[in-house]
């Protein structure tokens, strides 16, 4: 039995998490700074940055009062190194280390991609092979994952993540920063009367958003009083298909009928009922719970705990890194 502590802050959410390894998780928590970025349509690095500074201290005294833990219960610290905004990894990992170094305690590095990959586990466990469809703001990839720690980039999208995509409309419509849920809300209103077209994308497995982010900007243009509610019903049902169709064909090509939708996008409402309906043809189709979809450091602790099994520490000096591939991060970190 070990306790961990995981930190989580790679974008606009700071989030904490004690888990154990025998128990799972104790307690999470995650503040949000989406209000404080809204204005500006995305979220602003360096405001990002120093609101994490402001926040994490009073974040991990509300987590330690609330279960009753100490940092002296502590075994080891879990906590997200890449990829990211780098302003903003660094507060973690700054963080991070200063407890692990003061504490005499391992410091163990979780890809955040991981995190999402493994943000299902924290409800339901998932028997290897399977495909996991990645679906974030900042990501949108399909992985093979064969065992923990042994990542296949299968593909992804060449422009926008699905979720760049979802907040960029929303923007058109009127809507703040973090527009997807808005969309999500309006488009369960509409009826999905607009046929945006299909992008023609290379290879099988690969995305494209930017097209279907500039058809839904002409159609606006041509037909400013076309509801609105209608418009966010078809992009949204447009955009469930594209992922629908690429991740079929890498189930089949790949014959694993296992599947892992994740990430905050994995919160669409369109999505989880056109992926669950994936069952109907013998597809295991497993989502994160809601509370899990977006960043939070509950999957960030769980895979810490994973990694923390095989004891791959991470030296006192290392530091944030922007972009690392999650193929490699496997290997090299395991
Ligand atoms: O995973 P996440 O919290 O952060 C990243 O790692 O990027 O994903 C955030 C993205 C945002 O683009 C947000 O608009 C989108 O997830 N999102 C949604 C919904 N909830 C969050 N998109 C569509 N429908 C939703 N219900
Ligand atoms: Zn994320």
């Amino acid at each position: 039995m070990a306790l961990t502590l995981a930190i989580e802050t790679s974008c606009d959410e700071t989030a904490v998490a004690l888990f154990d390894t025998e128990r799972g998780i104790i307690k999470d928590l995650v503040s949000s700074q989406a209000k404080l970025h809204a204005p500006f349509g995305g979220v602003v690095p360096e405001l990002s940055a120093r609101e994490h500074v402001k926040n994490i201290s009073p974040l991990l005294e509300e987590l330690f009062f609330e279960t009753g833990l100490t940092y002296g219960d502590l075994d080891f610290i879990s906590f997200t190194l890449t990829p990211g905004l780098v302003l903003s990894l660094v507060v973690g990992v700054g963080v991070a280390k200063a407890i692990a170094h003061y504490k005499k305690i391992p410091l163990v590095p979780v890809h955040h991609l991981e995190g999402h990959i493994y943000s299902v586990f924290l409800t339901h466990e998932v028997e290897y092979p399977f495909v996991s469809l990645i679906v974030s703001g900042g990501h949108t990839e399909l992985y093979l994952v064969e065992g923990f720690g042994r990542y296949r980039f299968l593909g992804g999208s060449l422009d926008d993540s699905v979720g760049e995509a979802f907040d960029k409309v929303a923007r058109m419509l009127g809507f703040p920063y973090p527009g997807g849920p808005h969309i999500d809300r309006l488009a369960q209103r509409g009826k999905a009367t607009v046929s945006f077209p299909t992008p023609k994308v290379e290879g099988d497995f690969n995305f494209s958003f930017s097209g279907l982010k500039t058809a839904v900007l002409n159609f606006l243009r041509r037909n400013p009083n076309y509801p609105k509610e209608d418009i966010a019903a078809s992009f949204q049902k447009k955009v469930a298909e594209i992922l629908k169709d690429r991740t079929l064909k890498a189930l089949d090509r790949l014959n694993i009928s296992r599947l892992t939708v994740v990430g905050g996008v994995s919160a669409n409402s369109e999505l989880r009922k056109v992926f669950r309906e994936l069952q109907d043809m013998g597809i295991e189709v497993y989502l994160p719970e809601m509370k899990y979809t977006g960043d939070n450091a509950a999957m960030i602790a769980y895979v810490g705990a994973l990694r923390y099994k095989i004891k791959k520490f991470a030296p006192l000096d290392i530091n944030a890194v922007p972009s690392y591939p999650l193929e490699r991060f496997g290997t090299d970190w395991t």
